[in-house]
């Protein structure tokens, strides 16, 4: 499965096959596009992009209850949330903000849906979702661990809880353990520099960590 890193690579891989490629939409999309490369005509059209399209949905989407037993995505959701936005221009960005609450990232089958009845081109909206670091497009775990490696907790240590929990859960930054229990992120400045070095745990900050206290977190985050 593509990490949230490689779709990344695709993506400016694709942008580098045509220069300039990115543009901006009228104001009111608030959006980038991006023209498909002539390189990569298996990306143009409503349902292009197979190869994201293959991402393969996770127990993390099972854990939602929106997948049926036929392993068949339930679009509802985001049936209703197109609903809601239905009269509004530009909306892509809210949109799939709220779809991605709804899952937890965006499963490429919600993003054919809404590049459908949007009208929006499916490589323009993955352009949108690869530019804003708000936006997932691999599953998350039901934890998240976000070790933070900016400049204070650099010097404070963070590079050895890194590398820590990178041994404890078996993933690298960015990635989340096959059994779908924790995503392990690395993000720089997490705003509480004086408590560094610094991570948090889902919603909760932890100061002062050190590399064994961050692995008996995630030992028991694993557990729960
Ligand atoms: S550098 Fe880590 S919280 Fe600011």
């Amino acid at each position: 499965m593509p990490s949230q890193l490689s779709l990344r690579v695709i993506y400016l891989c694709m942008e580098f096959a045509e220069h300039n490629v990115r543009s901006r939409v009228g104001a009111d999309e608030g959006v980038h596009a991006m023209k498909v490369p002539k390189a990569f005509p298996v990306f143009s059209g409503w349902e292009g992009f197979s190869l994201l399209a293959s991402v393969p949905s996770t127990r993390n989407v099972l854990r939602r209850g929106y997948m049926s037993e036929q392993g068949t995505l339930d679009l509802t959701p985001v049936e209703s949330i197109l609903a809601e936005f239905a009269d509004q221009r530009g909306a892509v960005i809210p949109i799939l903000q709220r779809v991605q609450d709804i899952y937890g990232w965006l499963p490429p089958e919600a993003m054919r849906l809404i590049s459908k009845r949007r009208r929006v081109p499916i490589t323009k909206l993955y352009g949108v979702a690869t530019f804003y670091a708000q936006f997932y497009l691999t599953p998350r775990g039901r934890h998240r661990i976000r070790v933070c490696d900016g400049t204070a907790c650099h010097i404070k240590g963070a590079p050895q809880i890194i590398e820590a929990l990178t041994q404890e859960l078996g993933i690298q930054p960015g990635e989340t353990t096959p059994d779908g229990a924790v995503t392990f992120e690395v993000v720089y400045c997490l705003g509480s520099c004086g408590l560094a070095p610094v991570a948090y745990v889902d919603q909760q900050v932890m100061g002062r960590l050190n590399p064994e206290e961050a692995v008996a977190v995630a030992r028991k985050l694993r557990e729960e």
